[in-house]
């Protein structure tokens, strides 16, 4: 549980942990090779756990000390991904490719739905098809085969995070060339694919919409720094313009959030580039703006809560259009309990700004909502109580933490 009142001007500086959907995918790619892989700028965060949980049930033993996660990838794994973990956190799915790639076999448990509705994974497995494997699934496993999985072209038909790191991962091991179209761009793709060129993997284009993997024979463990947490810079941000004040984000990177840095300064929140960090600083009252979530570079879906927050108690009316997961407005009711006016209609909201939010008892649905339910906490009169804070502290090292120390009334 995190209870919020009312708070503001913030002033000071926070620092940014490590992306949470780049350590992840680091972390499974870490199965391509046998030997000790050291990563740092990990965060310290549910999610993390519950990789390296799923790891060491394979037989890779994982120490997590500060920021600095090594991971003992043995020569011989378990190639499975059982239902306990997975279904806990579906990005475990991502450990598909890399298993194939490297034994040939994997065993995955079948991601249920969750609380964005149904999130297939068929892209990744058309994908991984493509390359030679083969799926059957039965008692609610996917078990996938390959001889030597072969590069292929493969267009993706929608640039989908996952199935593009998926298949980046089974390529760098696969015979010959694999060519992604239609790649997702998000700045963890091209963190991902740094790493595995330090494996000694041959991936160019990553960031762009066409990967090309040149397969090789053999990685090998290395060590790398995860690239900076971009939701979480934005949480930041949105509390600054939630809250008032004058706020240094370190460690966040402008050029990973440009379009979202734009919406930002068109609502009337400054926020100043100076290199490793970012210097925000709010108006007196945020305009409302209309925006829609797309694929990198595109506004992040992630950041749409946030945007919510801010969209609620600012001047006028905003229409905030979702294209990524159609089922991403469960808290739209606990801001509404919170006297925010809000209108869903399909993949849209409406959004008309109140002066001020009134604290209520909500429940955070998802990590980002939540995150975004304990922002507009700052910006509600009396006191706000977020349940289900769990779900938090699958993405934040220490969101309270941070917040009470530029000055929130959180706890
Ligand atoms: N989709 C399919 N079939 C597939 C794969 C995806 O239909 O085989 C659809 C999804 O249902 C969704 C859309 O494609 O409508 C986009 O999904 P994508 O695969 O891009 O997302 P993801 O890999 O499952 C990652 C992040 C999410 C983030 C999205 C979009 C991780 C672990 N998760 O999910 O982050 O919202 O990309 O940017 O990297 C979070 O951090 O809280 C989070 C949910």
């Amino acid at each position: 549980m995190i209870r919020v009142r009312r708070s503001g001007p913030l002033s000071g500086s926070v620092q940014v942990s490590g992306a949470k959907n780049s350590a992840l995918k680091l972390m499974a790619a870490a199965v391509l090779a046998p030997g000790r892989f050291t990563l740092h700028n990990v965060p310290r965060i549910v999610d993390v756990a519950l990789m390296a949980d799923l790891l060491e049930g394979m037989g890779a033993k994982v120490a997590h000390v500060d920021d600095v996660l090594t991971i003992d990838v043995p020569d011989q794994m378990v190639p499975e991904a059982p239902y306990e973990l997975v279904e806990r956190m579906r990005a475990s799915i991502v450990v598909l490719g890399p298993l194939l790639a490297r034994f040939g076999e994997a065993r995955v448990s079948v991601p249920g739905g969750d609380d964005f509705g149904h999130r297939p994974i068929d892209m990744h497995l058309r994908a991984l098809e493509e390359l030679g494997a083969t799926f059957t699934a039965s008692h609610g496993y996917i078990e996938g085969r390959a001889e030597r999985l072969l590069g292929a072209r493969v267009i993706l038909e929608y640039p989908s995070v996952g199935a593009t790191e998926n298949l980046m991962m089974a390529a760098v091991l696969a015979k010959g060339t694999t060519v992604i179209d239609n790649a997702a761009r998000e700045p963890e793709i091209a963190d991902l694919a740094t790493f595995l060129n330090l494996m000694g993997a041959d991936v160019e284009g990553a960031g762009g919409s066409t990967i090309t993997v040149e397969g090789v024979e053999r990685l090998r463990a290395v060590t790398h720094t995860v690239v900076p947490d971009r939701i979480e810079a934005a949480t930041y941000l949105a509390a600054v313009g939630m809250a008032g004040g004058e706020v240094r984000v370190h460690g966040a990177r402008a050029d990973h959030m440009e379009m979202l840095l734009e919406k930002l300064g068109s609502m009337g929140l400054r926020v100043d580039d100076g290199g490793d960090v970012l210097w925000a600083m709010a108006p007196e009252r945020l305009r409302s703006i209309d925006v829609s979530t797309l694929p990198y570079p595109g506004v992040a879906t992630d950041y749409k809560p946030l945007l919510v927050a801010l969209l609620s108690v600012a001047d006028g009316v905003g229409i905030l259009t979702e294209n990524v997961f159609a089922g991403r407005f469960k808290y739209v009711p606990e801001m509404v309990r919170m006297g925010a006016d809000i209108r869903v209609e399909g993949h849209h909201a409406v959004v008309r700004g109140v002066p001020v939010l009134s604290g209520a008892p909500v429940r955070a649905p998802d990590i980002r909502a939540g995150a975004a339910l304990v922002v507009a906490g700052l910006a509600a009169e009396g006191e706000t109580v977020v349940a289900n804070a769990h779900h938090v502290e699958r993405g934040y090292q220490d969101l309270v933490g941070n917040l009470s120390r530029l000055g929130a009334d959180v706890f």
